[in-house]
């Protein structure tokens, strides 16, 4: 009994105390694609302190696809040394050097999804070497995976990080093809619940439409993931980045941005650096968003705070301007549970308009507000 007992203990488990929040950082993916190397990821470094997003709560600097070239006699994984001169170890202290975290990327299949050697039948000794680098974080991608079955692939990581001993941040990129909201809780800290993220409105307003059953799943320590950010990176307006980027904070989403961080326009980096609605989705309650009303082109969500406040993102996804009337009596109330409403009264709380950083002046609680096509409102009851 004491043996099954000890043994349960010390059987595999995810490192616990990581992404009790949503992580924050930046991957390669999103703006350079398969064109990374050291000389970039020192510059992102470097930009992600000096633009003051590492203040803002951006920490980890995710290499994605591409780093790697071969394995070696021993099955060691090569790294491209044209594009890595000084190894990857050299680059994690440089990241640890500036107050960040070192993200690397692998796959679990074969090969990865550019067509680089996989970790497939090398996940222990994968594990080995990213923890003898230094990483932090290891985004796991689904490729090339023929009949594995997802579950028990991904807890062979876990393990294999586990048994590696540095505590690595999980985050599983499946594409929610096996539901992994199911049975992800346990195995890594975020995973990905939808294919891959373009730079278009109608795309991020897609994946948006996917994620409204999904709320349920996430918590403190592991979370939905909607996809990297594509903020900055050009195929929207500020206006349309700065509805993705409220959306994402509102799904309690990890937020990776993925734009060039040396070509940053004041505007974006206003977006990415608007503290006030990182600290809703930073929130230590915990709780994803949910969509409170639907009515096609016009919705509001609602995601509960801690201390019994509350935030509310008005969206605009029509392709006109609306006028809204928006009562704070009946969004002060609202509750995820259909049967029952809460009991909060407005005459308890402010309401702050979060991108205008203004309190707003009710007479009635009832006003009505002008929006812009594509746009958001976004509200923070905050307690007298
Ligand atoms: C998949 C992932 C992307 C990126 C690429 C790299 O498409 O979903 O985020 O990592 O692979 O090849």
């Amino acid at each position: 009994m004491i043996a099954v007992f000890l043994y349960l203990n010390t059987s595999a488990q995810k490192f616990d105390q990581l992404a009790k929040t949503p992580p924050m950082g930046w991957n390669s993916w999103n703006k350079f694609g398969c064109n990374v190397s050291e000389k970039l990821l020192v510059q992102m470094a470097d930009n992600m302190v000096s633009s003051g997003m590492l203040n803002a709560g951006y920490q980890y600097i995710v290499i994605d696809d591409c780093w790697q070239v071969g394995r070696d006699s021993t099955g060691e994984i090569v790294v491209d040394k044209d594009r890595f001169p000084h190894g990857m170890k050299y680059l994690a202290d440089y990241i640890h050097s500036k107050g960040l975290k070192f993200g690397i990327y692998s796959c679990a299949g074969t090969k990865t999804c550019a067509g680089r050697p996989g970790g497939f039948g090398h996940e222990y000794q994968d594990a080995r070497t990213y923890a003898g680098w230094g990483v932090d974080y290891l985004k796991y991608d689904w490729c090339n995976t023929s009949t594995q079955d997802a579950k028990s692939t991904y807890a062979n990581v876990r393990d294999a990080l586990h048994a590696a001993g540095r505590p690595i941040l999980l985050s599983i990129c499946e594409g929610g093809i096996s539901k992994p909201w199911e049975w992800a809780k346990e195995v890594g800290h975020l995973w990905r619940t939808t294919p891959d993220i373009k730079d278009r409105w109608d795309a991020m307003i897609a994946i948006l439409d996917k994620q409204k059953d999904l709320a349920a799943y996430a918590g403190p320590g592991y979370w939905n993931d909607p996809d990297m950010l594509e903020v900055g990176n050009g195929g929207m307006t500020s206006e349309e980045y700065k509805t993705h980027f409220s959306l994402w904070c509102m799904l309690a989403a990890p937020l990776i941005a993925g734009n060039d961080l040396m070509d940053m326009s004041p505007e974006i980096a206003e977006i990415l650096k608007n503290r006030e609605v990182i600290a809703l989705d930073q929130d230590t309650l915990g709780k994803q968003g949910y969509c409170f009303r639907d009515n096609g082109d016009y919705e509001i969500w609602i995601k509960k705070l801690a201390n019994n406040e509350k935030a509310v993102c008005l969206l605009n996804h029509s392709d006109e301007e609306k006028e809204v009337q928006v009562d704070f009596n009946v969004l002060i109330k609202s509750s995820d549970d259909y049967w029952s409403q809460d009991t909060y009264k407005l005459a308890d709380y402010k309401v702050r308009d979060l991108w205008e950083h203004k309190e707003m002046k009710l007479d009635k609680g009832s006003i009505s507000i002008k929006m812009p096509h594509h746009s958001v409102k976004v509200f923070r009851f905050i307690k007298k």
